[in-house]
């Protein structure tokens, strides 16, 4: 009792004033909450929407119609309408049009030109961050199942996300489409295998997407619903026994990279952080880039065109 009193006392004595400490207190939980807005008493939807209301009156565009409906590589970016102006616009002008078959899925058509390639398959989805496992796991379904499962690779990548398409095709080489494979960018937690970052962008075989869109979607127990749409992906197919391939070079460098150049070059996260993060630890500077890299992440438009533009176009001269 006599302890309590003491401790009691010197709170009362205690230099940062009650209502300054309580304060302080109410005020990092609110930051918290800014940083993870997905309080559990959001009303979050966890069952699997009807893919015939969800698919209801959704618009193809007449380029995304010409598309080929079979060959090596078919890709999708997913986008919001806030970003079709800038980060969507860009990837359609510059690596998207390298897959056989690329094109956007978004919510409508606000500003979409009819010369791109897209479709409105997230019209009936709601637009939160919470809810974008729905948005994955029925463009997966929806892409072997409405548009063609005659690909033999399938890469979904985010509208931030920049691909090196000719890097991807001669790494796919080397594995049997047949099989399946889930190949990307390897996190850690949540996972004893781990998962692909959805960010980096990852690649399914059309074998990997048969299981996916004639078994695990329908099963609710193996396909759950998660928070997070990556972790929820590399989960329901882990539960077909598809785990992400390591996909690092022979040094050990990312051919997938879940960040911008600088933030790998910095090294992105501490090496505590980053031993909880990734199932290989990144290296740092200039050793951290792999001549054979596929994918960056968090590449805003300007970044992407400048990537365009030293990879494609610009001739360095030959003559001194
Ligand atoms: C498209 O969606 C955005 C955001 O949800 C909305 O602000 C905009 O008005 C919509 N545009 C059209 C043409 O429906
Ligand atoms: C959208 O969210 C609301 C509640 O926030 C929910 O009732 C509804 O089912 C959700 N719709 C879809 C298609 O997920």
């Amino acid at each position: 009792m006599r302890g309590f009193k003491a401790i009691f006392y010197r709170i009362l004595q205690h230099p940062v004033p009650i209502p300054l400490l309580i304060f302080t207190l109410i005020f990092i939980s609110y930051l918290n909450h800014l940083r993870y807005p997905s309080s559990p008493n959001l009303d979050l939807q966890t069952t699997t929407p009807s893919i015939r209301q969800v698919l209801k009156d959704v618009y193809i565009s007449p380029a995304a119609q010409k598309l080929p409906k079979r060959g090596l590589l078919f890709c999708f970016v997913t986008t919001i309408p806030r970003y079709h102006a800038t980060r969507a616009q860009t990837v359609v002008e510059t690596w998207l049009q390298r897959c056989d078959h690329g094109e956007l899925f978004t919510s409508n058509s606000s500003w979409l030109p009819e010369v791109v390639p897209y479709r409105t398959i997230y019209r009936n989805l709601n637009d939160t961050y919470e809810e974008l496992f729905w948005k994955s796991k029925i463009s997966l379904f929806y892409v072997f199942t409405h548009i063609s499962p005659n690909f033999d690779w399938y890469l979904k990548a985010d509208d931030d996300t920049y691909v090196i398409t000719e890097n991807l095709r001669a790494y796919l080489a080397s594995f049997d489409a047949s099989k399946p494979h889930y190949i990307g960018f390897r996190m850690k937690p949540y996972l004893k295998d781990g998962y692909n970052s959805g960010g980096a962008g990852y690649v399914l075989s059309r074998q990997a997407m048969r299981i996916f869109a004639e078994i695990l979607y329908y099963d609710e127990s193996l396909c759950k619903f998660n928070e997070f749409e990556d972790v929820g992906i590399g989960k329901c197919l882990a539960n077909a026994g598809i785990y992400p391939t390591i996909t690092s070079d022979v040094e050990g460098r990312q051919r997938f990279l879940p960040y911008d150049f600088q933030q790998v070059y910095e090294g992105m996260l501490s090496s505590k952080e980053a031993e909880y993060w990734f199932k290989e630890k990144p290296k740092k500077g200039n050793s951290a880039f792999t001549p054979d890299l596929i994918s960056i992440h968090h590449i805003t438009p300007d970044t992407m065109r400048a990537l365009e533009l030293s990879l494609y176009k610009i001739r360095i001269s030959s003559t001194t």
